[in-house]
């Protein structure tokens, strides 16, 4: 075995989630629920975006309906799985202590407030899709990509919101 080769019980990651819990706190029935509502706004983001380019292309105002109820429920379902994030983050310790779930937190917050925006300017005009409301949908895809990312990491480089069961 060379020096960088690890064994179960020298694997620094292993050994870093045994100091503190990281089990996921809000969960139903041994299922986390910010990994399941987290796919509502990602799909929605993106999803919005891909109405904007087929309202640009086509000019349709039925598009414009569409961005609304896309832009609208992908800002709802980020507020939604972020109060569940934010409560895993407070009151996990093994969660809390890591800068990577800070990471998260801030990129996760950084899109929730663009998914906001891009809602709100539609409310206001729908015309004005073309070009600001387009471009809040890149920015707020973009987002998506980071906080996807690095919410990824957290569950599979540092092994946070496992929760292992006792049963073979
Ligand atoms: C205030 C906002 C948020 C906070 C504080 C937060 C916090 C967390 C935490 C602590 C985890 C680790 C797993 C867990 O304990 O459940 C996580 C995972 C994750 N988060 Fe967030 N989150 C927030 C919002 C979001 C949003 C809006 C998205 C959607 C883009 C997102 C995407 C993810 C993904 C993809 C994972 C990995 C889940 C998996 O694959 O199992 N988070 N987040």
């Amino acid at each position: 075995m060379t020096s960088e080769q690890t064994t179960e019980s020298n694997n620094p990651v292993i050994e870093k989630l045994e100091e503190k819990d990281t089990t996921s706190a809000i969960a139903v029935a041994g299922h986390p629920l910010h990994a399941m509502s987290v796919h509502f706004p990602i799909a929605l983001v993106f999803g919005t975006l891909a109405v904007d380019v087929f309202y640009w292309f086509t000019a349709d105002p039925f598009w414009l309906r569409v961005g609304l109820w896309t832009s609208g429920t992908a800002f709802l379902a980020g507020v939604a799985a972020g109060v569940v994030g934010t409560a895993e983050l407070v009151l996990v310790p093994g969660i809390r202590a890591r800068v990577a779930s800070w990471a998260h937190a801030i990129a996760a917050v950084t899109l929730i407030s663009v998914a906001g925006a891009n809602w709100g300017i539609r409310l206001l005009d729908p015309a004005a899709v073309l070009p600001h409301g387009m471009l809040l949908s890149t920015l707020a895809a973009i987002l998506t990509g980071v906080a996807g990312w690095h919410g990824g990491k957290l569950i599979f480089d540092h092994g946070i919101g496992l929760m292992v069961s006792s049963r073979d």
